[in-house]
C-alpha cells in the first residue's frame, strides 16, 4: 500500500462508499494477480459489452473518483457561499503536492490547468523570443504543441524547423539525432512529444533534455500519453516543462490537467491570462493558472485520481499496462495480415498500439471492430499513420485483449 493512503483527502467531506470498499478490497486482495486486476476493474463504471481500448483519448473515470467529484459538485451547489467554498484553497494545495509527488517535482512547479493544450499553448506564447530565433518541433506531435508555434513562429517571425518522425523508430540514437542534427546557436526552443498519440514512439526525452540543458535550449514536452500512463520522473529526465491531462491514462475528470514548469524557468514564462485573483508575486507556478471562477470540485476529482492511481501504485500500472499492450502487440505482430505501426522494444513504446491490416480498408475494419464487436478504438485514416489504435489501461482485461486481436485476425480473413 503506497504512503499517500495516510493523507488522502485530509481536509474533506466524509468519504464515500466507494471508496471505503475500495480501500477493503485493496486490502484483501493478493497483489498482480488476474483477481487483483478483476477487482479494479469493477471499480469502473464501463458497459459489460463493451471492450474500451481508447486510453489514449479519453478513459473512464472510476466510480470512487465519480462519487467523489459528484459528493463536491452537490456540496459546492447547495452551499455556494464563499465560507463553504474556503476549503478549495487548501485543497488545491494539497492536490498540487501530490502531482509534484507523482513527478518527482517540486509543489512550487505544477500549475492545475485544463488540459495538455492549454499547458502547452501557456509555453508557446508565454516564452520570451524574437524574431530570428529557431523552434524545433516534430511532425508527429499534436496540434496543441505544433500548429499553436507556427501561429507564434508567423506572428512574430520565428524560425520553426519540423523534424520527421518515422512511423516505427530505427532506435533511440535516431530519434537523439533527428533533433540534434537541426540545433543551431539560434535554438531557443525544442518541443517534442513524450510518446506519440500517432504511432506511440517513447522519445527518448532524458537524453533530448540533456543536449537541450548544455545549450541553453528550453525543452518542453508533451506528456498527454505518459502521465498516468507511465511511471513518469520528471528530474530525472529533466525537461523545462511538461504539460498533461488528468481526462487520459490518469482516469480523472475532464478538462482538467496540470502543468510543471521548471523552478529555474518559472520566472522566464509570462502568463498568458491574467484576472481577478493574479498578482506578479503568487508564488511558483501558480501565476500560471488563474483563469477566472475554476470548476472547484472538479480539482477535488483530479486530487481523488492522483489517490485512485496511488493506491494500486503508479509503478503497478504501469506495469499492468504495458502487459496489456504487450500482449496487443505480440497478439497482432504473429499475423501476416497485420503491419505492425508501433514500435516492439518497451524503451521505444508504451501503451500506444498502431497496427494496419494489409488488406481491409481501415475505416472499414474500424467500423466493424466496433459495430460487430463493440471494440472502441481509435483510427487514422490516410498517410504513414494509417491504421487502428488500441490503448489498453487497467480497466481492461487479458481477455478483453485477446478477443480484440481474435476480432482483428477474423476481420483479416
Ligand atoms: C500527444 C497529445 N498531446 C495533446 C493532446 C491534447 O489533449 P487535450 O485535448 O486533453 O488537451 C492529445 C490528445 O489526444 C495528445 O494525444
Amino acid at each position: 500500500m503506497s504512503h499517500t493512503r495516510r493523507d488522502l483527502f485530509k481536509s474533506a467531506l466524509a468519504l464515500p462508499a466507494s471508496w471505503t470498499a475500495f480501500q477493503s478490497a485493496l486490502t484483501a486482495a493478493a497483489p498482480g494477480d488476474e483477481a487483483y486486476w478483476r477487482m479494479v476493474q469493477r471499480q469502473f463504471p464501463l458497459e459489460d459489452k463493451i471492450v474500451y481500448l481508447n486510453a489514449a483519448n479519453v478513459c473512464p473515470a472510476s466510480r470512487p473518483v465519480m462519487d467523489r467529484h459528484i459528493e463536491f459538485l452537490r456540496d459546492f451547489h447547495a452551499n455556494p457561499s464563499f465560507q463553504n467554498r474556503d476549503k478549495y484553497f487548501a485543497m488545491r494545495e494539497s492536490l498540487r503536492s501530490k502531482a509534484a509527488r507523482m513527478l518527482r517535482v517540486d509543489a512550487e512547479e505544477i500549475a492545475v490547468t485544463r488540459n495538455t493544450s492549454e499547458g502547452s499553448n501557456l509555453i508557446v506564447s508565454g516564452i520570451d523570443l524574437k524574431s530570428g530565433d529557431e523552434i524545433i518541433v516534430t511532425d508527429h506531435n499534436h496540434p496543441s504543441n505544433l500548429d499553436s508555434w507556427k501561429v507564434r513562429a508567423k506572428r512574430h517571425g520565428l524560425a520553426l524547423k519540423i523534424v520527421r518522425t518515422p512511423v516505427v523508430a530505427p532506435s533511440a540514437d535516431a530519434l537523439i539525432g533527428s533533433i540534434e542534427r537541426e540545433i543551431t546557436d539560434r535554438t531557443r526552443v525544442i518541443a517534442i512529444t513524450h510518446l506519440t498519440s500517432t504511432t506511440g514512439i517513447l522519445y527518448p526525452a532524458r537524453e533530448i533534455a540533456a543536449i537541450a540543458q548544455r545549450r541553453g535550449i528550453w525543452m518542453h514536452l508533451d506528456g498527454a500519453q505518459t502521465f498516468g500512463a507511465l511511471d513518469v520522473d520528471l528530474t530525472a529526465i529533466g525537461c523545462d516543462s511538461y504539460s498533461t491531462s488528468a481526462h487520459k491514462w490518469l482516469m480523472g475528470p475532464l478538462e482538467a490537467g496540470l502543468l510543471y514548469v521548471r523552478a529555474g524557468r518559472i520566472p522566464k514564462l509570462w502568463p498568458s491570462i491574467v484576472t481577478a485573483g493574479w498578482a506578479d508575486d503568487l508564488k511558483g507556478a501558480r501565476k500560471f493558472e488563474v483563469f477566472g471562477q475554476r470548476d472547484d470540485p472538479r480539482v477535488v476529482a483530479l486530487e481523488a485520481s492522483l489517490d485512485f492511481v496511488n493506491l494500486i501504485g503508479m509503478a503497478q500500472v504501469e506495469a499492468r499496462m504495458r502487459a496489456l499492450a504487450e500482449r496487443a502487440k505480440q497478439g497482432l505482430a504473429a499475423f501476416a495480415g497485420v503491419e505492425m505501426k508501433t514500435n516492439m522494444q518497451p524503451e521505444l513504446s508504451g501503451g500506444v498500439v498502431k497496427f494496419k491490416l494489409r488488406n481491409v480498408p481501415t475505416k472499414r475494419a474500424y467500423d466493424a471492430l466496433w459495430q460487430r464487436h463493440r471494440i472502441a478504438t481509435s483510427s487514422t485514416a490516410a498517410g504513414e499513420s494509417e491504421g487502428i489504435r488500441f490503448s489498453p489501461h487497467i480497466y481492461n482485461s487479458a481477455a478483453q485483449i485477446d478477443a480484440a486481436v481474435a476480432a482483428v485476425r477474423e476481420l483479416a480473413g
